[in-house]
């Protein structure tokens, strides 16, 4: 079978096309032919090794695909070969195995598909997930009516403003470009371009004076402070990247500075469900149903055969990506 192989972190280019043989199925396994396989920010990272939970090297990476089953071990009782399925690696004992054609995984580990799905669109059910997982889990029970959203034109951030809109929410998100804002709006956000300094003044106008009583912030840096500034009173500002960098300066001092509206800052990530995969199936069931009824369509950006998975990569660092990049194989 074609798969990409990495055998040293660097540059995209070390990303090769090879040939593997097709993995064996154990009893309780099935072998998932890849229909279509989701490129993220967590596999550039595995590329370029500064991943937390580096698989061992040399390895096949990817996270995400949606393919068919086409062989079922003997103890396989609830799913058959030719059923649509979505394996998210979140699920299996290594990040890792999707850039392939076939990937063999515990018949439990992955997520049946409604007949007829899109299965280019179920690929990109991993940031849905983490999505999911800001707007539902990290509030931690608090409310909110309005969500602030930095990188909203980028894989997560675009699955945020889409699912906070169905949440029935107002949305704010942020990007860089004045492309990049049209886009954030075609989702159903007000936009705003995140390179203007006055940046948390049009948030507050564009939330009626008050702030977003979630902020959600995948770039850090510099500037994340700033983003104290449109916290509403009693409100959550939550850092799950720092795409931007390291977060500078004294947070505590920064928060009390705005202790007036008494804001609450959480780090995220979905590591934290790594205990607990019911909670993750759970939210996944829900967003495959979401997705199977046309609630949200995926924006896909381009699709780039599996052999060019360096491009692919190169192409989400360039900063040019509206939504999601996929493999063919
Ligand atoms: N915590 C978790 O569990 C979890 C799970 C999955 C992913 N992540 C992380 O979430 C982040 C976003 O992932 P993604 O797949 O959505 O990435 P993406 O598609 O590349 O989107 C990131 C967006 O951030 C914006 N951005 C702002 N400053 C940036 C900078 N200095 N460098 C790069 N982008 C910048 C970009 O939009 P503008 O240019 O318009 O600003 C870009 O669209 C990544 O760091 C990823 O590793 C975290």
């Amino acid at each position: 079978m074609k798969a990409i192989w990495l055998e040293r972190t660097g540059a995209p280019d070390v990303l090769r096309a090879v040939d593997r043989p097709v993995p064996t199925p154990g009893h309780a396994d099935v072998l998932v032919e890849a229909r279509a396989i989701g490129v993220s920010r967590p596999e550039v990272m595995v590329r370029n090794g500064t991943y937390a939970w580096m698989p061992a090297l040399p390895c096949i990476p990817g996270i995400e695909m949606a393919g068919v089953v086409a062989q079922a071990g003997a103890d396989v009782t609830h799913l058959k070969i030719g059923d649509p399925v979505f394996v998210s690696a979140r699920e299996l004992a290594t990040r890792g195995g999707c850039y392939a054609q076939c990937i063999a995984v515990p018949a439990q580990a992955v997520q049946p598909l409604p007949a007829g799905i899109d299965l280019r669109h179920a690929a990109c059910l991993s940031n849905y997930q983490v999505a999911w997982h800001l707007l539902h889990s990290a509030p931690a029970g608090m409310t909110f009516t309005r969500v602030l959203v930095t990188g909203a034109a980028g894989g997560v951030g675009s699955a945020l403003v889409q699912l906070a809109r169905l949440a029935g929410k107002t949305v704010v998100g942020l990007a860089r470009s004045a492309e990049r804002c049209r886009f954030v709006e075609s989702l159903g956000a007000v936009a705003i371009d995140a390179r203007d300094a006055s940046f948390p003044a049009q948030v507050l106008r564009a939330t009626d004076g008050e702030g977003a009583g979630l902020v959600l912030d995948a770039v850090g840096g510099e500037r994340f402070m700033d983003l104290l500034d449109c916290v509403a009173p009693m409100g959550l500002l939550v850092s799950y990247a720092q795409l931007g960098g390291p977060i500078p300066g004294d947070l505590i001092r920064a928060m009390r500075g705005h202790r007036a509206n008494s804001p609450a800052v959480r780090c995220f990530t979905m590591h934290a469900f790594d205990r607990f995969p019911a909670r993750r199936a759970e939210s996944t069931r829900q967003l495959v149903g979401q997705l199977a009824r046309g609630d949200f369509v995926p924006p896909i950006h381009s699709v780039l055969p599996l052999e060019e998975a360096a491009r692919a990569h190169a192409l989400l660092e360039s900063g040019a990506v509206l939504g999601k990049v996929l493999l063919q194989p």
